[in-house]
């Protein structure tokens, strides 16, 4: 549920661009997904190591849930490590875990006072311990909360997640559970990480690439795609705000016509 006042409290001081106003409160996107990119560049141009971004990326990760809690947004997903980031130096990969862990346990209060529940989105059972518990310790404290759903994807490669999708239903046939007939769309979308959640209606990604890297490729097929170059340590609720207001500019058929 939105609190009006606390929004319009949280989004005083805008910038000349952009404003709470632009936005149509009744046509909120109900997910929003990001595609968070450009912590390495943010950091390198500043000098600095990239883990110094992904630290940076941190602070824009919390201000994106306080933004989807205040504007009534039911659910955010975001992508932290793909399948494929395992490719990158063994320090930059220890460095990451190791902040999925400590931010996990810093923000559960956050979690706690906006009811926020948390899921993950991928393999997780294959990342390091520590991570892993400290997940696990998340998804049972935050289990109940019923307000916003935060989807972490962690380990997540969207062709690994259909191709899992794709064993479980072939073990349900082969085991009698399932009539091969029986597979449909909505069939597929229950085997899927993101069973029970809506598709996401925009997807937000930083820095200016234009690619979906392995990132939802079942669930984004209707989705709106906003890109922005802002990388994401610089990506504020203001950006935020720019990313909805395009989106409630586009006119969304589904594969249909106009009818107005
Ligand atoms: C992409 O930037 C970012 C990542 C691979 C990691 C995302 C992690 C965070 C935002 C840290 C916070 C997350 C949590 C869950 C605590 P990049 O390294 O690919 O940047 P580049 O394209 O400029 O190299």
């Amino acid at each position: 549920m939105r609190d009006e006042e606390k929004l319009r409290a949280y989004f005083t001081g805008a910038p000349s661009d952009v404003c709470l106003e632009d936005i149509d409160l009744a046509r909120i996107p109900r997910h929003v997904s990001f595609i968070m990119d450009g912590n390495g560049r943010w950091a390198q141009a500043r000098g600095m190591a990239r883990s110094k971004g992904h630290v940076a990326g941190v602070d824009s990760l919390r201000e994106a849930v306080t933004t989807s809690v205040r504007l009534g947004i039911d659910v955010l997903s975001a992508y932290a490590f793909s399948t494929e980031n395992w490719r990158r130096s063994h320090e930059e990969v220890d460095l990451l875990m190791h902040l999925f862990a400590k931010t996990l346990i810093h923000e559960m209060p956050l979690f706690h006072q906006e009811n926020v529940r948390l899921v993950f989105l991928g393999d997780i059972s294959s990342l390091p311990r520590q991570t892993y518990d400290v997940f696990c310790q998340g998804l049972d404290e935050t289990r109940d909360h019923d307000g916003m759903t935060f989807a972490l994807a962690v380990n997540y490669g969207s062709r690994a997640e259909i191709a899992r999708a794709a064993r479980n239903i072939a073990m349900e046939v082969a085991s009698g559970t399932l009539e091969a007939d029986a597979i449909d769309e909505s069939v597929i979308a229950g085997h899927l990480y993101t069973q029970g959640l809506p598709d996401p209606e925009l997807l937000v990604r930083t820095s200016g690439e234009l690619r979906l890297s392995n990132y939802l490729l079942w669930q984004l097929a209707y989705t709106e795609i906003f890109v922005t170059d802002v990388l994401w340590p610089d990506f504020s609720k203001w950006d935020y705000l720019r990313a909805i207001r395009a989106f409630q500019a586009r006119n969304r058929r589904f594969g249909g016509v106009d009818t107005a």
